[in-house]
């Protein structure tokens, strides 16, 4: 059967998607880029905003007229908007047949093959459902130990074909989020945090390095909470099994006596000194509180560790951080983020802030211009608030600062938030960096002409001469700075994919670097 899947969302769906297709190849399912060549669709959706939800029903709602057209199609929701919008979401929209939370991917090839046994009469009941539930807020290890998503980090295919950038992949190590800041889904959608055996998760590091990966991205929705408890969560077989995560307070204390640990900055070093041929050891997403000394240590020590942090302030503004339920000040923030150029002066910054959150007052609002301005973030994602059903913000605050207030502080955060990237982006000019790259971008000549003159008439161009296109390889620094180098053809530029090469910084602007080769970089 051939199968189109689309994923919306953050890394983890991307990763999701990774092992669904994965799984469902191994079972002789094929699967295509047109999704009108497609018997199966699959969306693997995300709810963290209302907007990634609307776009994911969009495509809903497209499928449902062709299946009322006559097309014999199975359709799919799977992700955090299956989990978050549970069977509300198959009585308003008949067309989907399978309803998969991300707790309970493994069982998607089950569902399908359900749905396709009920169509051929075999089976009585037609539509599938697989959803945590209330199961997703486990509390006890054997529970976790029983996670069959497991099952599916284990079966991972490691053919580099698997993933769209063959020399780049990620890593689960932390599963579910158990901060519940007053405004976000996840600790709904994904369940508790629960934490993989380092065992495993350096045998994926190891595998995913012979099939050619140089460049892994541990995941977890606050990553530095990593912490493996040895000898309390085993299967029937004596073997490790994910745990639950201990809890803040937990997290805080040492490991009790006669405890055996592998903390974040332990499994950080053992994949490092463990899997050489993995050149770039990066991780998103960092909760700035309980970001230890030991962390900052390995980082410095093991040179494959990437010097970046994304870590979200959210807030420059005190009230606001209290009220989001964030655990930390600004100032607070700001000694975190001192403490990481103290051990790391080269390190580069980023994070995630949202602009509009119930009873931000444009006070509250400059105080998060000004820490953007203060703080030497590389880029911020910044996000207007979007009130999410089931959250604890939705039900407490009122979503009192009008869209259009929204709008506007988004776009001068934007702007004040331009400047500082300009000004750290500045800072590396003239420097020699080594570059991953990753993409191939073609401009027209019209794009690099220099000023006044112009190729192009009313957006045209000129007589019928075919458009001049220069080249560029694309990449990515250590601290993840975009960095384009000129070249002469295409062929030149793909050839640098999935390589790394030095690069010596000749300018830069708000968006990225620009530099010269200097040589490809031996390790
Ligand atoms: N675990 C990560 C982020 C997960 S969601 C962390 O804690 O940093 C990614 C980002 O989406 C968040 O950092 C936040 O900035 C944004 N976000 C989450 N819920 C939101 C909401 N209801 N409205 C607007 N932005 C939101
Ligand atoms: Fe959401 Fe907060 Fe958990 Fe991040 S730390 S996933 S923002 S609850
Ligand atoms: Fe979205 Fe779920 Fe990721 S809500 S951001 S897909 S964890």
């Amino acid at each position: 059967m051939r199968v189109y899947l689309e994923t919306f969302g953050c890394q983890m769906n991307e990763l999701d998607s990774e092992l669904v297709r994965g799984s469902l190849q191994s079972l002789g399912y094929q699967f295509v880029d047109d999704d009108a060549a497609a018997q199966v669709i699959l969306y693997n959706t995300c709810s963290v905003r209302e907007l990634a939800e609307q776009k994911a029903l969009s495509r809903v709602g497209m499928v449902g007229v062709r299946k009322r057209e006559g097309e014999e199609l199975i359709l799919g929701v799977l992700g955090c908007m299956a989990e978050r919008d549970g069977l509300d979401m198959l009585r308003r929209h008949p067309q989907v047949d399978i309803l998969c939370g991300p707790g309970e991917l493994d069982r998607l090839p089950q569902l399908i093959d359900n749905v396709r046994r009920s169509r051929a009469g075999e089976r009585a009941e037609s539509r599938g459902v697989a959803l945590a539930g209330n199961k997703s807020r486990r509390t006890s290890t054997l529970a976790a130990a029983e996670d069959g998503l497991e099952s599916l980090d284990l079966s991972r295919a490691f053919d580099p074909s698997a993933r769209e950038q063959p020399w780049s992949a990620y890593v689960r190590i932390t599963r579910g989020c158990n901060k519940f800041c007053t405004y976000c889904v996840v600790p709904y959608t994904r369940g508790a945090e629960v934490h993989r055996p380092p065992d495993h998760i350096v045998e994926e590091c190891r595998r995913l390095a012979d099939a050619g990966a140089i460049e892994v991205t541990l995941l977890g929705q606050t990553v530095n909470h990593y912490r493996y408890v040895h000898g309390t969560a085993l299967t029937v077989g004596g073997a490790e099994a994910p745990q639950v995560g201990p809890g803040l307070k937990a997290i805080r204390q040492p490991v009790p006596a006669g405890q055996r640990a592998t903390t974040f900055a332990q499994l950080l070093r053992r994949i490092h000194d463990e899997v050489p041929a993995i050149r770039r050891l990066r991780f998103v997403t960092s909760y700035p509180h309980d970001f230890g000394p030991d962390v900052l240590e390995t980082m410095r020590d093991c040179p494959r560790i990437c010097r970046y942090l994304h870590a979200p302030a959210q807030s420059g503004s005190d009230a606001v951080l209290a009220r989001m339920n964030r655990g930390y000040t600004v100032a607070e923030y700001e000694a975190f983020v001192a403490r990481v150029f103290e051990w790391l002066p080269d390190a580069t910054l980023a994070g995630d802030i949202i602009v509009g959150f119930p009873g931000e007052t444009d006070a509250d609002f400059e105080a998060t211009c000004s820490l953007v301005r203060r703080l030497p973030f590389k880029n911020n994602f910044i996000f207007k608030y979007s009130p999410r059903p089931g959250t604890v913000a939705i039900d407490r605050f009122a979503d009192d600062v009008p869209d259009e207030v929204k709008r506007l502080r988004n776009n001068q955060l934007l702007a004040i938030q331009g400047e500082t990237s300009a000004r750290v982006h500045t800072g590396w000019v003239g420097k020699c960096v080594d570059v991953l790259f990753d993409q191939v971008r073609a401009r027209d000549r019209a794009d690099v002409a220099p000023a006044g003159v112009s190729l192009r008439i009313g957006g045209a161009p000129i007589g019928s001469a075919p458009v001049e296109r220069s080249w560029q390889a694309v990449g990515r620094t250590p601290g993840d700075l975009i960095v384009a180098v000129d070249v002469e053809s295409e062929e030149a530029a793909r050839a640098w994919l999935g390589r790394i090469a030095a690069v010596r910084v000749t300018d830069a602007s708000s968006l990225l670097l620009r530099g010269l080769i200097e040589s490809a970089a031996v390790s």
